[in-house]
């Protein structure tokens, strides 16, 4: 009995060595160990064998069942495909690290707040070019070029007649020079000026020019859609008001100021104690600008605005300082 365990022992070490699949280890396994396993049944027929070779028949299939056993486990590791096989120095049971997700500027959020309400009132999205004629930034927005509101202005040249744009009002003559009113659109998108730079001002920074051109446009509607817009924006309770201003490309001029959103216009640091924040420029078109665009000033009126968005984004997120748009410290992203 003795030599059968012994000759199941090398059979099988034999049978592990030549078999290259880990299935085949399994019904080797089986074959020798299992319930019926050919070492199993030595060991069940122990009790026949005489009592003084009982133990050393014992130890015999003990030895054969820790070789096998050993065998199996060495073979069925150098046969699992690296990436499976268990390496002590892995805790498999630690958290994953979750990878960093991206979110949106909030300059891209205000953007798309803007034009969400607008799309409601019916207003289309337009673009035009940052790199731009002196003709769309300034002549046809009736800014001859001795016109003293040009200072106001100051930009980039690019050429003699090619600036970076100081606003998005370009995009109206652009729009106007394509398509007969009506006209209803806004032009979000960046500008630039030369400006010294404090917390609210910054050479690059970021409109949202408005246009609506039809027969019978008033001021009436220009007060009614910015006070749609601006409690859409911030809350029913935002008061509007209008003042006075100048631009060459209107007439009326106005310029209209939100209550401060930040202290309900008791007077805080953001709106400088005066309980109103500076949004926009607008007035109605003047004739003068249509004459540019052939549209009859006899038949069509409209509306102009044109907004900061930099300032709406830190009026409503509660950012200080304009720079931080675009100094790219992911903390302000992430918060
Ligand atoms: N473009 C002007 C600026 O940047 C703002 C402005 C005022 C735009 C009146 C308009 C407007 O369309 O009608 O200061």
């Amino acid at each position: 009995m003795i030599e059968r365990a012994e000759t199941i022992e090398q059979n099988a070490l034999e049978e592990i060595d030549q078999t290259a699949d880990a299935g085949t280890l399994e019904e080797i396994r089986v074959k020798y160990m299992g319930k019926n396993g050919l070492l199993t049944q030595v060991l069940r027929s122990v009790g026949q064998a005489a009592p003084q070779d009982r133990p050393r028949i014992g130890q015999q299939v003990n030895k054969a069942k820790q070789a096998i056993t050993e065998s199996l486990k060495a073979r069925r590791e150098a046969l699992a495909p690296l990436g499976t096989r268990p390496k002590a120095s892995i805790d498999y049971t630690l958290p994953g690290r979750r990878p960093p997700f991206g979110q949106k500027h909030p300059l891209t959020l205000i953007r798309e707040e803007v034009t969400e309400i607008f799309h409601e009132m019916g207003f289309g999205v337009v673009d035009g070019p940052e790199v731009e004629l002196d003709y769309y930034n300034f002549e046809a927005l009736n800014f001859p070029s001795d016109h003293p509101a040009r200072d106001t202005q100051d930009t980039f040249h690019i050429g003699d007649d090619i600036v970076l744009r100081t606003h998005t009002s370009p995009v109206q003559i652009r729009t106007m020079e394509k398509q007969q009113p009506p006209v209803r659109v806004i032009a979000p998108g960046r500008t630039y000026r030369h400006e010294n730079p404090d917390a609210s001002h910054a050479f690059t920074f970021h409109q949202c020019e408005g246009l609506y051109v039809d027969k019978g446009v008033t001021m009436a509607h220009l007060k009614g859609d910015m006070t749609y817009f601006a409690r859409r924006l911030f809350g029913k309770n935002v008061q509007v008001r209008f003042s006075p201003d100048f631009f060459p490309f209107t007439e009326p001029s106005v310029q209209y100021d939100f209550s401060c959103v930040a202290c309900s216009s008791r007077g805080c640091k953001i709106c400088k104690n005066t309980g109103w924040l500076e949004i926009s420029g607008a007035g109605m078109v003047d004739p003068a600008v249509f004459g540019f665009v052939d549209y009859d000033p006899e038949v069509y009126t409209g509306y102009a605005f044109g907004m900061g968005l930099d300032r709406l984004a830190m009026f409503k997120y509660g950012i200080d300082s304009i720079h931080m748009f675009l100094e790219n410290d992911l903390r302000l992203l992430g918060q």
